[in-house]
């Protein structure tokens, strides 16, 4: 097994692709393949007639009967550590992408995102229940903490060799309606793994010698998905011009003041980063509910759900946001490496480690904050979604690729977003095309 993705193509040169929205599907997977240094044909698994076939799906979960299409669009401009990224993101809801596109092309002036990390630390939990003497049980358990890291280490030795492996052993005693109970974190580094595997391994394995110790009844042996030991933070500094202006700064702030102080709206506000951190992961292969649940558990960290992210103006009156969330993601296992269109999507990334995927992912979802933040505090979110909606509209009225934009605008301009207005528009553009001639 591989647990290090040294890229064999070139690095992507630029994320920013003028008229990639004027393009084709397939057109658009050519120009994103060259400006990502890869070669032509390298996103042509995109094409759902080239994606996951039935068969290979047959052999991920059970009582197969078919595949779900779910669209992948590419977010431009992304910048992330200064090295430009694009992003495949796969969503079922317009605007998201051109919204996270936008928020980045914001950000590139001041560098783009910045991003940090704890590391790739995964958290496995051992629950003992009936110890006589939790507490003492307790200190057993600790006293054994390199009895404990050894064995951990010898069920992987392939994620040792990687530079990966057992870090640490922490227990608490956990008063409970059932009684106490004393709970046994084993700390794992999984490298470039999501790591469930790797530590629901470890925890079964050394389950029975920790009960021995502890003299109780090792019961639940699992993962946490609360893995505030690999968190990642981005930063990025937001041009105020470019967002409209001082007001338009002071009223994001004011709407991310909201969602830190008020449970609902905190939902909404932290559902809005979901949008751009479930896309890259759902891109990726990687496990959404898995990401989703780290989130939200952060977000209550303290006792009250609040916002993952924050906004604040500097000294040069730009908007400055910072987000931090547990991502466990990773580059090897699953489907990453099963699903053709994931391994796909890796590979126009560009990303080497699950910490560099997690950075991007992370990003993603600062940046798609601030354009909802952006759209709600400076003209209400249905303007953008009703442009979109409108070139829907008009390519199901018949519109080619070439058309869309003129009919959309004209449909929007009227309120009047209807297949039928939409088609006597296309008529009437035709019409005078033809005129022309
Ligand atoms: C919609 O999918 C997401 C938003 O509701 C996020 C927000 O309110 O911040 C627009």
């Amino acid at each position: 097994m591989a647990w290090n993705h040294s890229r064999t193509g070139a690095q992507t040169m630029t994320s920013r692709i003028p008229g990639l929205r004027d393009l084709s599907p397939g057109e658009r997977r050519v120009a994103v393949a060259r400006a990502a240094g890869l070669a032509d044909g390298a996103l042509d698994v995109l094409d759902p007639a080239a994606g996951l076939p039935v068969e290979a799906a047959d052999h991920m979960v059970e009582n197969v009967v078919g595949v779900l299409g779910v669209p992948v669009g590419v977010a431009t401009n992304v910048v992330v550590d200064g090295v430009e990224r694009l992003v495949p993101m796969a969503t079922e809801e317009p605007s998201v992408v051109a919204a996270a596109s936008n928020a980045a092309r914001m950000a590139r002036g001041a560098g783009g995102f910045r991003t940090s990390t704890t590391g790739p630390v995964m958290i496995a939990q051992i629950q003992l229940v009936g110890a006589v003497d939790p507490e003492a049980a307790r200190a057993r358990v600790l006293e054994a903490r390199e009895e404990l890291l050894a064995a951990a280490d010898a069920c992987d030795p392939v994620l040792v060799r990687f530079g990966g492996g057992a870090r640490d052993v922490q227990v608490r005693c956990l008063p409970t309606d059932a009684g106490v109970q004393v709970v046994v974190h084993l700390l794992v580094d999984v490298r470039d793994a999501m790591g469930a595997n790797a530590v629901n391994t470890m925890a079964e394995a050394l389950a029975p010698r920790v009960g021995e110790i502890a003299g109780a009844r090792p019961l639940l042996r699992i993962l946490s998905n609360k893995a505030d030991q690999r968190l990642t933070r981005a930063r990025a500094v937001f041009d105020a011009g470019m967002l409209g202006g001082p007001q338009v700064v002071a009223d994001i702030v004011q709407a991310a003041a909201f969602a830190a102080a008020d449970p609902y709206r905190a939902a909404t506000h932290n559902k809005g980063i979901m949008n751009g951190i479930t896309a890259v992961v759902l891109a990726t292969g990687n496990d959404t509910r898995a990401v989703e649940a780290g989130c939200h558990s952060h977000a209550a960290r303290d006792g009250r759900y609040t916002a993952l992210s924050r906004f604040e103006v500097d000294t040069d009156g730009n908007l400055v946001g910072t987000l931090e969330v547990p991502l466990a993601v990773g580059l090897v296992g699953g489907a990453t490496r099963a699903h053709p269109v994931a391994r796909a999507a890796v590979g126009l990334l560009g990303v080497r480690t699950s910490g560099e995927l997690a950075a991007v992912v992370a990003s993603v979802g600062l940046a798609q904050n601030l354009a909802a933040l952006r759209a709600l505090a400076a003209e209400g979110i249905q303007r953008g979604h009703m442009t979109l909606h409108a070139r829907t509209v008009a390519a199901s009225a018949g519109a080619t690729p070439a058309e869309v934009g003129a009919v959309a605008a004209r449909i929007v301009a009227e309120r009047a977003i209807s297949v039928e207005r939409a088609g006597e528009v296309l008529a009437e553009l035709r019409g005078e095309l033809r005129g022309t001639a």
